[in-house]
């Protein structure tokens, strides 16, 4: 039999799951790490901890389902997208790494746009507007405000592909990843050399660009002996948390969408063919499977406007979850049950960290509106979920205003755990959704395309057929769906009118 391994560096911690062959699940383990934030914005990571994570979820898996390195067929990556990791010609890192979070580089965003003659332009090169979270204005940032380190760049990497370098000692990545730094010809799957001479960025200190299952390295001797593996073991492209995470729900066929509703929530799109919206409103990045696209919707605080509610209001839930031993977000949704649909006329817009999709809007920010006597704790929590999920809906819309046909709503995340999410998200999406038999996200995708690229399956998609399984669904409930379809337009006019005032808001707070 033969394992495979799947490492997902993510923003909190690092997850290493151990598959076998037949995709079953062997073992998983984590390990977390801190994020800084020096300066408000600024989001930052040291990449030895992602390193050290790695060593320790790896040896942990191991020896939990008691693997023999000499069973280890190959090892996918995957990781939080974006992130920018400084090497020197010693192959040090310079710098700490800058998150896909981090908000800093608003003018390096103008500046690009501006030096490639307008936003049109840019999205006609390379597929996505320029936002604040990507690569490349992070490159230009450096340039600007760390000129001494920026002298001393000889190689630009993404988290997952750092890892990779510590693994092979090869400077790699894919193109799904590569897609997020702003500087691949998505269409021809490639680094945009147009772009990257306009920006004065070397091409030399970008890493080789690979599909996702194709073997990039092999473990060298060093990194198998930290490891407790064999040298010589083949590490396959991987992708992008969201590419990898679609390939473990099985969204790698035109017409299945995937709605992921974790911190931020995502909707992705397979498409046979590079799909680009002329207002950015949406990603278009190369997907994990070979010669094909994805869209993708982000909004930044979906479950995040949940969690704020837990962590803020909610005292009482987490004493009461203490005392009862159950998840504290059990006793908030059960809150939520008692309000009706659309809770009498309350809304939430969930922009408590701007929005990506589809407002690309660095200001807007989170308020309840029509509020009155009424209203108690059950509606403000139910409006909560409610606004979360007419966001997502703001993704799938945009989506099907593309003509990306939406056949099949696959659900993950938390927002796919609770019996209550699930029928909102279909009440709300006025389709059914369903649930697949696995949950471990961009790890298990990150295993399956190792799997497939080291030749246990012939494809990524012939690995999806036959390990990932749909195992419920839900159909929208008449009547919450009528109201929904009343309600969700409102929602999206409210933005359009406070639009402007968040902006008014934004000075006030950086003058005082
Ligand atoms: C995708 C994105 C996030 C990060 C962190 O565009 O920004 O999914 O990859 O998870």
């Amino acid at each position: 039999m033969a394992v495979f391994l799947g490492i997902d560096v993510g923003t909190s911690g690092t997850k290493t799951l151990a598959m076998h062959e037949d995709g079953s699940i062997l073992a998983v383990a984590t390990a977390e790490y801190p994020l800084s934030s020096p300066k408000p914005g600024w989001s930052e990571q040291d990449p030895e901890d992602w390193w050290e994570a790695v060593q320790t979820t790896v040896k942990k898996v191991l020896k939990s389902a008691k693997i023999k390195p000499d069973d280890i067929g190959g090892i996918g990556l995957s990781g939080q997208m974006h992130g920018s990791v400084f090497l020197d010609k010693q192959q040090a890192v310079i710098r700490p790494a800058i998150l896909w979070n981090d908000q800093r580089t608003t003018q390096e965003c103008a500046d690009i746009e501006h030096k490639v003659g307008g936003r049109a332009k840019l999205i006609e090169m390379v597929a996505n507007p320029a936002l604040t979270g990507f690569t490349a204005p992070k490159i230009l940032w450096l340039k600007n405000h760390e000129p001494k380190n920026y002298a001393r760049v000889a190689h630009i990497l993404l988290p997952k592909d750092y890892v990779r370098f510590r693994l092979t000692g090869e400077f790699a990545t894919d193109v799904s990843d590569a897609s997020g730094t702003l500087l691949l010809d998505v269409r021809a799957r490639q680094w945009c050399k147009p772009l990257i001479d306009r920006l004065d960025i070397k091409i030399s200190t970008l890493p080789k660009v690979y599909e996702s299952e194709d073997i990039t390295g092999e473990l060298t001797e060093a990194s198998a002996k930290l490891l407790g593996l064999k040298k010589g073991v083949p590490v396959v492209g991987g992708a992008g948390d969201q590419a990898a995470g679609a390939v473990g729900n099985g969204i790698v066929k035109r017409g299945i969408i995937s709605a992921t509703m974790g911190t931020s929530g995502v909707v992705f799109a397979h498409s046979d063919d590079v799909q680009i919206d002329p207002a950015g409103r949406i990603h278009t990045f190369c997907h994990a499977v070979r010669g094909k696209w994805h869209v993708m919707g982000v909004v930044l605080s979906a479950g995040g406007s949940l969690q704020w509610y837990r962590n803020q209001l909610a005292q009482a839930e987490i004493n009461d979850g203490k005392k009862l031993k159950t998840d504290p977000y059990n006793l908030i949704t059960e809150q939520a049950a008692e309000a009706p649909p659309g809770c009498e006329g309350l809304f939430f817009l969930p922009y408590l960290t701007g929005e990506r999709t589809p407002h690309a809007d660095p200001y807007a920010r989170a308020c309840w509106i029509g509020l009155s006597l009424r209203h108690n704790r059950s509606h403000m929590i139910r409006s909560i979920m409610e606004g979360a999920t007419y966001a997502m809906r703001d993704c799938l819309e945009v989506i099907n205003s593309m003509n990306i046909p939406i056949r099949e709503i696959r659900l993950s995340g938390g927002g796919a755990r609770s019996d209550f999410w699930r029928q909102m998200q279909a009440d709300v999406y006025g389709r059914r959704v369903s649930i697949i038999n696995a949950d471990e996200g961009p790890a298990f995708g990150a295993a399956l395309l190792a799997a497939s690229g080291t030749g246990k399956y012939k494809s990524v998609v012939e690995a999806c057929g036959a390990t990932v399984k749909v195992i419920a669904s839900t159909d929208p409930q008449a009547e919450a769906k009528r109201i929904y379809t009343k309600s969700y337009p409102m929602y999206g006019k409210l933005y359009k009118a406070l639009k402007n005032e968040f902006v008014d808001i934004a000075k006030i707070v950086s003058e005082s």
